[in-house]
């Protein structure tokens, strides 16, 4: 059976002023794929997942999450995805078990649902010892995986994750990698994962999108771009030497 596309994306551009943030964009995502979302700082990789969330409105061109139309359906949007930002921010003073509540409580989830939820969230992740803990009393990496949690007890069908390892030591980084893959073959949850760590990327990304200065300049299976960036003759590639190559052109 055909994957379905989940993502879509047409001529989208976003525009600060003159300044385009996000220049004529068009590229799918199908269901269950972890998607790598690529590109130097300032590319327009978060620009675009606000505009994929409804969050701000593309100057041009259109965005679909599952069919649905972010601006004129955010609702319908916000139910199926969900996002761990560039910066997860979580009341200080609350328990992280109180926040996810507080979370659950926000997307309607009723309290008998919840709490079954919000325990298998916190085990997933690791913090069930934690659960109690002030949340001003996390670390990055703790409060990254609370992140993870809060995500999960939507049950979302696609998971924006802005910079997930962003901040995590090796072993923290390497963890959250391997959750990420296995909410993605357990729970066959569609994954947009922009990271700046491309050996992480490589590791468990079917495909990949690279965005350079607002465009995006390569999109495909890794192996495909490795064939045509770096030549059919080299078989063992890393998707940092794919990188470099599109880099350097631009
Ligand atoms: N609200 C805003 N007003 C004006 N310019 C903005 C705004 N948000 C983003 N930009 C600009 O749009 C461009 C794209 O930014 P964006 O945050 O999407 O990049 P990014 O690819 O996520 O970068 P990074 O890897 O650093 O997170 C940047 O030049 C940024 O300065
Ligand atoms: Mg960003």
């Amino acid at each position: 059976m055909a994957a379905q596309t989940v993502i879509e994306t047409r001529e989208l551009s976003k525009y600060y002023g003159e300044y385009a943030a996000v220049d004529d964009l068009t590229f799918t995502v199908q269901e269950g794929e972890i998607f790598g979302f690529l590109g130097p700082n300032g590319a327009g990789k978060t620009t675009t997942i606000l505009m994929l969330l409804g969050l701000t409105e593309p100057s041009t061109g259109e965005a679909r999450v599952c069919g649905f139309n972010p601006i004129r359906e955010p609702l319908k949007v916000k139910r199926l995805v969900g996002y761990l930002p560039e910066d997860v921010g979580f009341y200080r003073d609350m328990t992280a078990r109180e926040n996810l509540q507080y979370v659950a409580r926000l997307n309607h989830i009723p309290e008998e649902i919840s709490s079954g939820k919000i325990d298998e969230a916190l085990d997933i992740v690791g913090l069930s010892q934690e659960a109690e803990k002030k949340v001003g009393a996390f670390s990055r990496g703790m409060s990254q995986r609370l992140g993870i949690a809060e995500v999960l007890i939507k049950d979302p069908r696609i998971c924006f994750l802005d910079e997930p390892t962003l901040g995590l030591d090796p072993d923290g980084a390497i963890r959250m990698i391997e959750l990420i893959q296995s909410l993605s073959s357990d729970r066959k949850i569609t994954m947009l994962i922009c990271s700046h760590n491309l050996d992480q990327v490589q590791r468990i990304s079917q495909r990949v999108g690279i965005m350079i200065k607002g465009k995006l300049v390569a999109v495909g299976p890794m192996g495909e771009l490795a064939k045509e960036k770096l030549g059919v003759g080299k078989e063992k590639y890393t998707l940092e030497e794919i990188y470099m190559k599109y880099f350097r052109e631009v």
